[in-house]
């Protein structure tokens, strides 16, 4: 089936085959996520960017994705700018929206904003994260980023770390990891355990799922170690978040019981969850995670938009 014209609200929208090939084709949008070649497969497209809640690296990698092959963004950036703030519905907003460009791109902090934006909209929606929900396009940076730092996607051992209940990207990452085969080591403060929603889903999938609670023996012999932020903003009170802050830290001293090959990732922004002295290692690839959001998301957008990826 092919991508064009397609919604991408959760992973589980797309199967195995959809997600290699998305991969694959952010391998032929290097040079032009490099800027050595000039992109004019968007030519004439215009991306609708609709951002209720912060966002830095999701939004200006569609943003470069856009501008590097040829097409333009017109942006909401702020909540407070729109006439949501002037008690407009989200279904209203977002059927406007589908009115101007050829696709848009939301994130919302209401888990379930992204479906609802795909009823109110003619064009296709991809989800930029709702609430403590999906973000589909996360994952897929997650995985390319896996497949080239590893060299291939099948039989990892990965340790999801951290918040792994409000955490949107290890949502949608832990099902596509399971699609793949992965074997995935929970690690989470008691707390902020995978939702049961979540975990019962990886239970019917057949994944080999374990939980961890001690990281020197969740890291032991993994291959990639997926580290997360605690989501602050999305605790009901302060006193909770206090609690499980600074639980968890990657530093040197941690890393010396891993395989030398281990590789770190984080969807990033952190706060203090992994050491600055990690960057240097050659463990650390959350930085270059960032720069495949580009080719990634490229690549999503022509095959949504045009149906290939050249
Ligand atoms: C993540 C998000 O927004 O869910 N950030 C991102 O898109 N790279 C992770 C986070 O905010 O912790």
């Amino acid at each position: 089936m092919s991508l064009k014209g397609r919604d991408i609200i959760s992973i589980r929208d797309l199967s195995r085959e959809e997600i290699e090939e998305v991969i694959k084709a952010s391998r032929r949008m290097l040079p032009y996520a490099e800027g050595t070649k000039a992109g004019h497969q968007l030519d004439g497209h215009v991306l609708t960017l609709a951002f209720f809640e912060p966002s830095t690296r999701t939004r200006l990698s569609f943003e470069t994705a856009m501008a590097r092959l040829g097409g333009r963004c017109v942006t909401i950036a702020d909540a407070g700018t729109s006439s949501l703030s002037k008690g407009e519905t989200l279904y209203d907003t977002i059927r406007v929206l589908s009115a101007y460009g050829d696709a848009i791109v939301l994130r919302h902090p209401n888990e379930g904003a992204a479906r609802l934006a795909a009823q109110a909209s003619n064009k296709p929606v991809l989800n930029a994260g709702d609430g403590a929900g999906q973000h589909p396009t996360q994952t897929l940076l997650d995985l390319a980023t896996m497949q080239e730092a590893v060299g291939t996607l099948s039989g990892l051992k990965v340790v999801l770390l951290g918040d792994l209940k409000y955490g949107r990207t290890v949502h949608s990452l832990a099902h596509a990891l399971a699609l793949f085969g992965a074997e995935l080591v929970l690690s989470s403060p008691p707390s902020l355990k995978l939702p049961d929603e979540v975990r019962e889903h990886l239970d019917e999938m057949g994944a080999k799922v374990t939980e961890e609670g001690q990281l020197h023996r969740a890291i032991r012999d993994a291959d990639v170690l997926y580290v997360t932020r605690i989501q602050r903003e999305r605790f009901g009170d302060e006193a909770e978040y206090a609690r499980v802050a600074g639980s968890y830290r990657i530093d040197r001293a941690v890393l010396a019981g891993a395989k030398p090959r281990l590789v770190v990732l984080h969807p990033l922004p952190r706060t203090a969850e992994i050491a600055p002295e990690i960057d240097d290692t050659p463990h650390a690839a959350y930085f270059r995670q960032v720069f495949l959001g580009v080719p990634v998301r490229m690549a999503l957008l022509c095959l949504v938009l045009t149906g290939k990826a050249q």
